[in-house]
């Protein structure tokens, strides 16, 4: 086995975390209706709902917040992160945004404006939860094709983020180029399994685009780790530098949304960016001044856009990316020698355990991947987060809860934050759960909201 890369990077600053006994964990998602979510944070021992905003921000990013210009308009904050988008992506148009969702809510209804036909949707590898949201929001259909090879969580497959190019041009043939306001290509892939997707799909899927007029959006939220598993699993990049990689992902876009939460390594903020369609840019600008703040803030102080243009920079750094996508490949390596079965390779940002094959006996009105979440935190304070049939919800048209295809406890690792005795903890407590798997109960609803449950619901174990 190849030599694990240790963190690169010393610890200099430290935040106390609480440990807690079981009685007081079971007491503490009773109160929380047995939904991690409605737990209060400082309750976590190790929290894993998400990589998004939860990262470590090294000393550059911290001397930068020293060096907020807070000039409402124009500060030089904002230009030093124009200047960095345009050095890293070569776009020449940047708009901050208050984190990706920001992005989405004031680009997607101008795309569907200038959309030609009356039926509108978006084609994506996998919309994203906000990407989908804000996609119905503005008026069109949000349509994934995603390769079916990724819903095979136990065979391996380097390119589990890869649109399904057929899939994709049956898809333009049937709607109608006139009426696709948009292709989304996610990098990585977050909701199949945080799975990259290759450069050949990204250069066809575009190819396919351009060919039918269809702009091409980059979601772009973990750019930098979709680059290194290109640079490692294609040979054709494997003296390429991620600079040089990311640079030929963005040249097939025309435009991206970007969550800087993740591989921007701030903890918060956003970007919308074009390459170079002007019109399409000043058009997006005024819708976001009413929603996100003045054109060169977008709802950001001058610090946190000086924090994003060092953090995307460092996000690149090979030896870093080396360490992020290690520790969490290290956390799936452990887990699937104990046994427990996960989605295979694993991804950028988290582990996916898959609790369809853990938990067989729960049916999916029961939640299997929801009570596998609970009793990760019963068993070790730990935080993880449900996509599967909870999250998924109820069909909109029937009111029937249909079973989801992929059952996945997500283990989100935020960056640079844990360290690798972290990943063993963690993978000690899901293999005891797994020891006792037999005996876990599904759940049922005491309080299911109507729309976004999965955040607010509250439940409790089937008797
Ligand atoms: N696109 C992708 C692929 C994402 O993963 C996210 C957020 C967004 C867009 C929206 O960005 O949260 O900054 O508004 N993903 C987080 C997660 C929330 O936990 O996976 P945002």
């Amino acid at each position: 086995m190849a030599r694990r890369i240790p963190e690169p990077f010393r610890i200099k600053m430290v935040e106390p975390i609480k440990q807690t006994t079981p009685e007081y964990r079971r007491e503490a998602l009773q109160a929380a209706g047995w939904n991690p979510f409605l737990l209060r944070g400082e309750d976590v021992y190790i929290d894993l709902l998400t990589d998004s905003g939860t990262g470590a921000m090294s000393d550059r990013q911290w001397a930068g917040l020293m060096m907020g210009d807070e000039a409402y308009a124009g500060s030089r904050n904002f230009y030093h992160l124009a200047d960095t988008v345009q050095a890293l992506f070569g776009y020449r148009h940047t708009i901050p945004t208050h984190q990706g969702r920001g992005a989405e809510q004031i680009l997607f209804p101008e795309l569907v404006k200038r959309c030609r036909g009356d039926k509108p949707l978006f084609l994506s590898n996998y919309h994203f939860d906000t990407t989908k949201a804000h996609v119905e929001i503005a008026g069109a259909r949000a349509v994934n094709v995603l390769t079916p090879k990724a819903l095979d969580t136990e065979t391996a497959y380097d390119w589990k983020g890869d649109f399904d190019l057929e899939a994709l041009e049956a898809a333009i043939g049937r709607e109608g180029a006139h009426n696709v306001a948009g292709l989304i290509v996610t990098v990585t892939c977050n909701s199949a399994g945080g799975q990259p997707v290759s450069m050949p799909n990204i250069r066809a899927a575009s190819r396919i685009a351009r060919e039918n007029g269809i702009p091409v959006i980059i979601d772009a939220a973990r750019f930098a780790e979709n680059a290194w598993f290109i640079r490692e699993r294609d040979p054709d990049y494997a003296g390429s530098s991620i600079a040089e990689i990311v640079m030929e992902i963005f040249s097939y876009g025309d435009m991206l949304t970007m969550s800087a939460k993740k591989d921007g390594l701030v903890n918060i903020g956003g970007l919308c960016c074009f390459r170079e369609d002007e019109d399409l840019f000043r058009a997006v600008q005024v819708r976001c001044v009413p929603m996100e703040g003045f054109v060169t803030y977008g709802g950001l102080a001058g610090r946190d856009m000086e924090a994003l243009a060092i953090g995307l920079k460092e996000g690149l750094d090979a030896s870093y990316l080396s360490y992020r996508i290690g520790q969490v490949a290290y956390l799936g390596e452990r887990l699937r020698e104990g046994g427990v079965p996960i989605q295979t390779p694993t991804g950028g940002h988290a582990v996916f355990v898959d609790a369809k094959r853990l938990l067989p006996h729960i049916p999916a009105e029961q939640f299997p991947a929801h009570a596998l979440a609970c009793e990760l935190y019963l068993e070790g304070g730990i935080r993880g987060v449900e996509i599967g049939s909870l999250l998924l919800g109820r069909n909109p048209q029937t009111g029937e809860q249909e079973p989801s295809p992929l059952e996945l406890l997500r283990l989100t690792i935020p960056r640079r934050v844990y360290t690798n005795d972290h990943m063993d903890y963690i993978a000690d407590c899901l293999i005891d759960v797994k020891r006792r798997a037999g005996e876990i109960k599904g759940l049922t609803f005491d309080y299911e909201p109507p729309i976004l449950r999965h955040f607010t619901a509250r439940l409790r174990p089937v008797a």
